[in-house]
């Protein structure tokens, strides 16, 4: 059984080790500089974490975990075309870099070889995680679909938020679990078990991801702070805030919802300036805690012992409590 830390090394040197060499360079020059700036690896950790909780040959899963932080790099070259980020991981954005036929083109090109990685797994599995992989690429795109459809409404409920962000960001937390589960040949119910874990802690990471966009700090975080809230995005906070609001607190809200030019410091100031007055801050923690206390069912359920659950549980709590 190795620790996280340990799974982490493997995965970044396996990356680290990643070049392509082919014409045109200009296509493969923003995937090795995406890949280069770090992040956090949670996807790829999570599925050797969960292979590693049946089997120890970790090995041979390197390549589908490779597979599967190829294609978050991906879905994070079109995230940021789409939502105006203009930095992430604390370096320029591809489409800064180059230009956003760059993020559009090499981004295809990520998530193709991300199969390519995928495919590279036992033939016994083949069928079964190209499967599951491919409906959870569809659901992200769905996601991402209704993440974009938001922005452009104010009457958005919480319950379709918290389906938009399974979709967009759990479903693949969700699949790097049950991945590792299947490739280690885990039982119906534990591979059942760890989506269902993956799902809320997804909505709990997703919910993270939306307050630290308001209370990060950049330099950490590596994203700009206010970005949500520059682009209208419907976020737990906003949602939240909007419900709760008095009728001049929701009166500037909308002000700041329907402007549209504006200088975007004041209104990233005055829009937080409301959540802290509301308290959506506490809210949306409190909220994280409650999807957090859902996985801990699902997960106590495995059949798994006890040394063997601690690591995996250890780093799942210090991922509620980041800040990058
Ligand atoms: C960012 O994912 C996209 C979301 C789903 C919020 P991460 O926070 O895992 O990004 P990196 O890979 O660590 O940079
Ligand atoms: C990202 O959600 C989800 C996907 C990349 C599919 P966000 O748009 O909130 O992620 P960040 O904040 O840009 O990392
Ligand atoms: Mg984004
Ligand atoms: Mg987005
Ligand atoms: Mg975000």
């Amino acid at each position: 059984m190795l620790t996280a830390s340990q799974l982490l090394s493997t995965i970044n040197s396996h990356l680290a080790n990643l070049t392509y060499k082919r014409p045109p360079y200009q296509l493969y020059a923003p995937i090795e500089y995406a890949l280069s700036l770090g992040g956090k690896r949670i996807r790829p950790v999570f599925l050797l974490m969960a292979y590693n909780l049946y089997k120890e040959d970790i090995e041979k899963a390197l390549s589908v975990a490779t597979g599967i932080e190829m294609y978050h790099n991906y879905t994070l070259l079109h995230d940021d075309l789409m939502d105006r980020s203009d930095l992430r991981r604390g370096k320029a954005t591809v489409h800064k870099v180059w230009d956003d036929n760059a993020a559009i083109l090499s981004g295809d090109t990520m998530l193709v070889l991300a199969y390519q990685y995928m495919a590279d797994c036992p033939t016994e599995y083949l069928k079964s995680i190209i499967d599951l992989f491919s409906i959870t690429a569809l659901e992200i795109c769905e996601g991402q679909q209704l993440d974009v459809e938001f922005e452009n409404r104010n009457d958005v409920t919480e319950e379709e938020y918290l389906e938009m962000i399974r979709l967009k960001t759990a479903v693949l937390l969700a699949a790097s679990f049950k991945i590792g589960a299947m490739m280690a040949n885990a039982s119906e119910f534990d591979k059942e078990a760890l989506y269902n874990f993956g799902i809320e802690i997804g909505l709990a990471f997703q919910l993270q991801d939306d307050l630290l966009d308001v209370y990060g700090d950049s330099a950490q975080f590596g994203k700009r702070i206010g970005g949500d809230i520059l682009c209208n995005k419907k976020t737990y906070l906003l949602i939240t805030a909007l419900k709760q609001a008095n009728e001049s607190q929701r009166e500037e809200l909308e002000k700041w919802l329907n402007a549209t030019s504006y200088d975007e410091l004041t209104k990233i100031n005055s829009v937080t300036t409301i959540y802290n007055q509301i308290g959506v801050k506490e809210l949306c923690e409190s909220k994280i805690k409650e999807h957090y206390a859902t996985a801990l069912t699902y997960f106590a359920k495995l059949s798994v012992e006890k040394v063997k659950k601690q690591e995996l549980i250890k780093t799942v709590e210090s991922l509620m409590r980041r800040n990058v």
